[in-house]
């Protein structure tokens, strides 16, 4: 006789954030709320992508430039309105940042303040809006300085080490549509199921193999690269080391780029242009694209640093839009790399 196929316990992001929260004595519940707010816009920003070519107004660019003067694409304005207008008046923030605006994002007038702060890339991988490739939103919690204030958040609220993070984590518009997040005590990952509207916990506990064999860049520029992040990429592509040779992959929306070297094992690299001027710095924006992407890698047991080998967990923001270097992935991986660095 044929049995019964068993049900899977199906645990809603709802549920799991309720029995999180009864876990912490005196907790609020303000944190809670707040992760509410983001997965509802969220969810608005799925169903668009998911129709996104049977649209009239959703695919191309816009005539518009954002703070670092690149073109904002249809998509990338419709997201931060709807994470924007989501979150600003949801009582549980002081200020935001978005990847969208040259300046903080304040409050409106008459709504309550909260305690926390968030810096959001609301869509990550404009480049491959058009052409149905994977992209992302990529956010970051902090408390604010002085949890006790009512007053409108600052700049300075928001400028804060990757390390005090209370919350870092994306949403990846892919083959399904995923929340991958941490509060820092484990990686988390939930799908979302179209039928219900929810995401439904899939991936408890992430962790990132030690090693892996993928390594993720934008090889077109390594002519700007410096002598020692080329002489890296040629030894993991070398057989000389005895070693089978890594294998490409890369999308160019870091939030795929990461997501599949979290479940894979692997490295991805944005280093800096050294030979030209377009990134002196690297391109990844610190705040709100390498910060959270670090504290999830960090947690998950993988590592994040710069070219020079500094944490990025322990860089100090000097401002909103500020880029970095990245160099992260799985452990042993990031530690090979750093042996590359010149000691000076
Ligand atoms: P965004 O679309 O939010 O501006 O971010 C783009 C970023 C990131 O997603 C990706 O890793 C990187 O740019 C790709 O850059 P290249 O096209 O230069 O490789
Ligand atoms: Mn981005
Ligand atoms: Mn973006």
């Amino acid at each position: 006789m044929n049995s019964i196929p068993k049900q899977k316990k199906q645990i809603s992001l709802s549920q799991y954030i309720i029995e999180e929260q009864l876990k912490i004595p005196h907790a609020s519940g303000e944190f809670s709320a707040l992760l509410n707010h983001l997965v509802y816009a969220a969810k608005i920003v799925a169903r668009e992508v998911r129709k996104a070519g049977l649209l009239h107004d959703i695919l191309g660019s816009t005539s518009d430039t954002n703070v670092q003067g690149e073109t904002q694409m249809k998509l990338d304005q419709y997201a931060d309105g709807a994470f924007n207008n989501s979150l600003k008046i949801c009582g549980h923030l002081c200020v935001l940042a978005s990847e969208e605006h040259e300046e903080i994002i304040q409050i409106p007038n008459g709504y309550a303040m909260g305690k926390y702060t968030m810096s959001i890339d609301p869509l990550d991988g404009s480049s491959n809006i058009d052409t149905n490739v994977s992209i992302g939103t990529i956010f970051s919690i902090h408390q604010r300085l002085d949890a006790n204030s009512k007053e409108p958040g600052t700049e300075k609220d928001l400028l804060q080490r990757g390390s005090k993070q209370r919350c870092g984590g994306y949403i990846i518009y892919g083959s399904s549509t995923m929340l991958v997040f941490t509060t820092g005590k484990f990686v988390t990952g939930f799908t979302l199921d179209p039928s219900l509207g929810e995401f439904l916990l899939s991936h408890e506990n992430m962790v990132m193999p030690e090693t892996g064999n993928i390594y993720s860049t934008n090889e077109g520029n390594s002519s700007y690269w410096s002598d020692e992040v080329k002489n890296y990429i040629h030894h993991i592509k070398s057989i000389e080391s005895g070693k089978k040779p890594k294998t490409a992959r890369y999308i160019g929306s870091l939030v795929a780029d990461f997501h599949r070297n979290l479940l894979k094992g692997g490295i991805f690299l944005y280093p800096n242009d050294t030979k030209s001027s377009k990134y002196p710095n690297g391109k990844l924006r610190l705040l709100y694209e390498a910060a959270p992407m670090a504290f999830i890698a960090e947690q998950a047991g993988g590592m994040a640093v710069t070219v020079k080998g500094e944490r990025i967990l322990d860089l100090e923001p000097k401002s909103l839009h500020e880029r970095t270097t990245l160099v992260i992935g799985s452990k042993r991986e990031v530690e090979e790399f750093l042996t590359f660095i010149q000691k000076k």
